[in-house]
């Protein structure tokens, strides 16, 4: 059974101060622990009041590394490549921003491939995953489709893959790289930012079904072992 804590705030902007705070705690204390840390930070554009406000924080960003816990197969610089986002804020910063995506890769598995190879050279557990959720339920970019069983169920030390959601998200549709199941749980610290009455029914439902849920996310989160934080404002 997963355990999870609702944190529920009155605006987007109070949960993205409180929810940057956290984060903050997270890499603060790896630096201390280590001299490093490495997290993965949800795409989409929910959390990026939160990334504006994180970076703002003290912290010694040359320690740190950051991976989008998915993205979009698109160029950088592209509008929908969840990288760009997350490096125009912090890469001024000083931080270690890795693309998933190479524009070598010559489909998407290969793309899932590549990238996969490349986080086996990271500092393993994350230190942070933090995830958004979709309106239809998906979490990091891990659709139904062809991709779904080995997203879900793949073997424990792959970290990333490429998918082609099925059907394609109307909001980007385009094949992604995603962080695996098992390299979501996996990580040191779960989170979860998410604003919206419709966003919150649908998690709710999904964790209510766990492993056999409709929705992905219901999946992804089933038996996770460590507790998870759930960050919600309307
Ligand atoms: C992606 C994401 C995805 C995201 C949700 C919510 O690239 O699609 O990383 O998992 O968190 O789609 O996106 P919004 O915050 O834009 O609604």
């Amino acid at each position: 059974m997963t355990e999870i804590e609702w944190w529920e705030y009155d605006d987007a902007d109070e949960m993205a101060e409180a929810v940057a705070g956290d984060i903050g705690f997270i890499i603060e204390s790896a630096i201390d622990a280590r001299g490093a840390a490495v997290v993965a930070l949800a795409g989409g554009k929910t959390p990026l009041p939160i990334y504006e406000k994180l970076a703002q924080n003290k912290i010694e960003w040359k320690r740190v590394t950051i991976i989008p816990g998915d993205d979009r197969i698109v160029p950088l610089g592209d509008p929908l490549s969840n990288v760009t986002a997350i490096a125009k804020i912090f890469l001024p910063k000083g931080a270690r921003v890795i693309p998933l995506v190479s524009d070598k890769a010559p489909d998407y598995k290969a793309a899932g491939r590549s990238a996969d190879a490349l986080l086996q050279d990271l500092h393993w557990p994350l230190d942070l995953c933090l995830l958004g959720i979709g309106s239809d339920g998906h979490a990091a970019s891990i659709f139904p489709g062809p991709d779904y069983d080995e997203a879900l169920n793949g073997p424990k030390e792959r970290r990333a893959l490429g998918v082609m959601p099925e059907p394609l998200p109307p909001e980007a549709p385009v094949a992604r790289v995603t962080l695996s199941r098992n390299a979501i749980i996996s990580a040191k610290a779960l989170m979860i930012a998410i604003t919206g009455q419709q966003k919150r029914d649908v998690l709710e439902a999904a964790i209510a079904e766990g492993a056999s849920s409709s929705y992905p996310a219901g999946r992804i989160l089933a038996d996770v072992e460590l507790p998870l934080d759930v960050h919600w404002a309307p």
